[in-house]
């Protein structure tokens, strides 16, 4: 009786819920899996808390950018480039601005704003639990596997599970053992975008000094050649470099034998070897006597001047006046090019990027579906292509991730409305009425019990809420009863879903399921609910949802009225100070201050308006289950619902 999403994500970072945004645009339901209970972990310390979401470039810039495999690249970023990203963002309320070399952040400054952005453009259900393993029968995927054993079944899995680096954000190469254990190749790891360690000892002695503004040119004493130069901010660690132009240079970095490659900064760049000889010369000359080791204050930050100094080999107390050409020399070259030997990477789990992966020969560039696997998809950092710096990595992950979600959507997936029709033409709706007073807690359960058994849920109090709208819209007096019934002809009225399954009320079109929960509503509702002809009006939009599909309807005559021969009514009540006491917090936590005395009083009158009303009034069905939530929590509520409905529904069956 299910219609169970059939497309699964594995792994809740920036591939991951980019996958679940664009399946979500395209109203196909999916289960989103990620271990952490918070999505998007290192995104949220990417670019040092900033996030260099993309680079303002067009699709041959991106693939520039791209050391190993850009060709494979070419679909993923044509069909989501650049502009995209940026414009995705933008339309998700998060203004951008572009900085230094077309690096692109968010105007502010804050990581989190874009982990936000894509976390609010995600509409599926999402599983807090580790995937252990990806199911497959004859080349074709059935499903997975969680830690606890539990099997999920489903005919795609797009395995958007990130690299090795930063291991506690929840990157720990899961997703390679998948593949490796479906048959597939995956080439070595190694880090990229990663500090260097040194041989030099003296870094240690500068550990923390940071130099913004010089160049740095790194040579393969091998080949004799150099393999980077870029201008930026760098910085001494106890083991050697970081900073942003030493991780850049890092991804340049192949075969990695100590001394292998050196390091060149260059600490003036800004100066040639002329002016800065004339600058020595002007502040040797200011002083005479001065003391070698004293003379470069104007010149360099003081923590670097010891370590200077000693590489120059001058002696330190020496008078300037006795510096030689030939030493001056020496302290030109050293301002020009200070050298750092690189004795290899930090360990990989200290890179940004991974480089290595699920190798792309075997997957399809045109849609990121394994060649050998149908149904495993592949996005982001797992798979082997790495780029530079710059908001290259990212925009990759965007690409593949929305490349990967289009593909299994269009082979595999089905919206929330061809499920319906499906259920329609090949199956029997199973109906479930929920009824009980206000603040019994009926929408958090049928909500809770829709998406555990893939139902739709049917709220109908926003039908009679939205009625309620209009009529306070025109200015209607709550208690003009003819004025109201002269509204109804002037209303149509739709309910809606998103790929979520949350419910959209339309109003003649306009979606209002926003201002009917103003407060005000609630009495305007209330009025209008105790309206026959308002009911009658009514009664065909919910019956057809109920035909239509299968659903669990909450409501005050839906056993009764509503849906008489529903397969299971449950009557949801709770003693009258538990109700105001969690509509009082409810109302608290949405910011609304009252007090559990007011809502009381408040609940009381409209529990009178739904009793003692001629038509429909509240009350349960003869064949109703009474499930008093007084003295138990909202989810042991969902499990005593759903224990309730299984003995029902599966006694029909046999
Ligand atoms: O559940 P709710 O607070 O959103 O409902 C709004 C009003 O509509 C409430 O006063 C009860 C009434 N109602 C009704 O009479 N019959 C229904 N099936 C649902 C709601």
């Amino acid at each position: 009786m299910k219609t169970a999403p059939r497309i699964a994500i594995v792994g809740g970072g920036a591939a991951g819920m980019m996958c679940a945004a664009k399946l979500k645009e395209l109203g196909v339901p999916a289960v989103l899996f990620e271990r952490n209970p918070k999505f998007g972990r290192k995104l949220g310390i990417t670019g040092k808390g900033r996030c260099n979401v993309t680079n303002d470039t067009d699709v041959p810039g991106v693939l520039a950018n791209v050391p190993g495999n850009p060709r494979f690249l070419y679909s993923a970023l044509n069909g989501f480039s650049p502009a995209d990203t940026k414009a995705f963002f933008e339309k998700a309320g998060v203004p951008l601005k572009t900085e230094r070399g077309n690096r692109v952040f968010p105007i502010s400054d804050r990581a989190a704003d874009i982990v936000n952005a894509l976390r609010g453009a995600m509409g599926c259900e999402t599983v807090h639990e580790r995937v252990t393993g990806i199911l497959s029968e004859d080349g074709k995927v059935t499903g997975l596997v969680t830690g606890n054993g539990k099997k999920y079944s489903f005919d795609a899995v797009i395995v958007a599970t990130g690299g090795l680096s930063y291991p506690t954000t929840g990157s720990d190469g899961d997703g390679y053992r998948f593949a490796e254990d479906l048959g597939l190749t995956v080439t070595p790891r190694s880090p990229s975008l990663c500090p260097l360690v040194a041989e030099e000892g003296f870094c240690a002695d500068l550990m923390g000094l940071s130099l913004k503004n010089v160049e740095v040119r790194v040579t393969d004493t091998q080949k004799k050649k150099d393999v980077f130069s870029d201008f930026g901010e760098m910085m001494f660690t106890h083991f050697g470099l970081t900073g942003p132009v030493i991780l850049s240079a890092s991804a340049h970095l192949d075969k990695m034998t100590p001394g292998r490659y050196a390091v060149h900064i260059d600490l003036k760049p800004a100066l040639d070897e002329k002016t800065l000889d004339k600058r020595i010369l002007s502040d040797f000359s200011e002083e005479k006597n001065r003391q070698f080791r004293n003379a470069f204050g104007g010149l360099l930050p003081a923590k670097l001047i010891p370590v200077f100094v000693s590489l120059t080999g001058i002696r330190p107390d020496k008078p300037v006046n006795e510096v030689t050409k030939a030493e001056r020399a020496a302290v030109l070259r050293l301002l020009k090019d200070f050298p750092v030997t690189v004795k290899g990477f930090r360990p990989i789990d200290e890179a940004i990027v991974t480089r290595g992966g699920v190798s792309v020969k075997e997957l399809n560039p045109g849609t990121m579906e394994s060649k050998k696997v149908a149904g495993l998809y592949f996005a982001g950092e797992v798979v082997d292509v790495d780029a530079y710096t710059g908001g290259f990595n990212l925009q990759i992950a965007f690409s593949t991730a929305v490349l990967a979600a289009k593909s299994a959507a269009e082979k595999y997936g089905k919206t929330v409305s061809e499920e319906k029709n499906m259920t329609e033409t090949t199956k029997k709706t199973v109906n479930i009425a929920i009824d009980g007073p206000s603040g019994a807690g009926k929408s958090f359960l049928a909500r809770s019990v829709a998406k555990r058994l893939h139902y739709v849920y049917v709220d109908t109090g926003a039908l009679y809420r939205a009625i309620g709208l209009y009529v306070y819209r025109k200015g209607i007096a709550k208690d003009d009863i003819p004025a109201a019934i002269a509204c109804l002809p002037e209303i149509s009225l739709s309910l809606e879903y998103d790929g979520e399954g949350t419910q959209i009320v339309k109003l003649n079109g306009e979606d209002v399921s926003g201002p009917i929960r103003l407060p005000e509503m609630s009495m305007y509702a209330s009025a209008v609910s105790a309206i026959p002809e308002v009911r009658a009006f009514l009664l065909d939009t919910q019956r057809d949802m109920a035909k239509k599909c299968s659903v669990i309807m909450d409501g005050r005559d839906i056993g009764t009225v509503i849906l008489p021969d529903a397969d299971v009514k449950i009557f949801l009540t709770a003693s009258d100070e538990v109700r105001a006491q969690r509509r009082c917090l409810e109302l608290k936590e949405k910011g609304i201050e009252t007090t559990v005395e007011e809502v009381l009083a408040d609940m009381r009158i409209r529990d009178e308006n739904d009793r003692s009303r001629s038509v429909a009034p509240l009350k349960p069905a003869d064949d109703a289950i009474l499930l008093d939530n007084s003295d138990i929590g909202a989810e042991e509520t969902v499990e005593a619902a759903l224990r309730i409905i299984e003995g029902k529904v599966s006694s029909q069956k046999s």
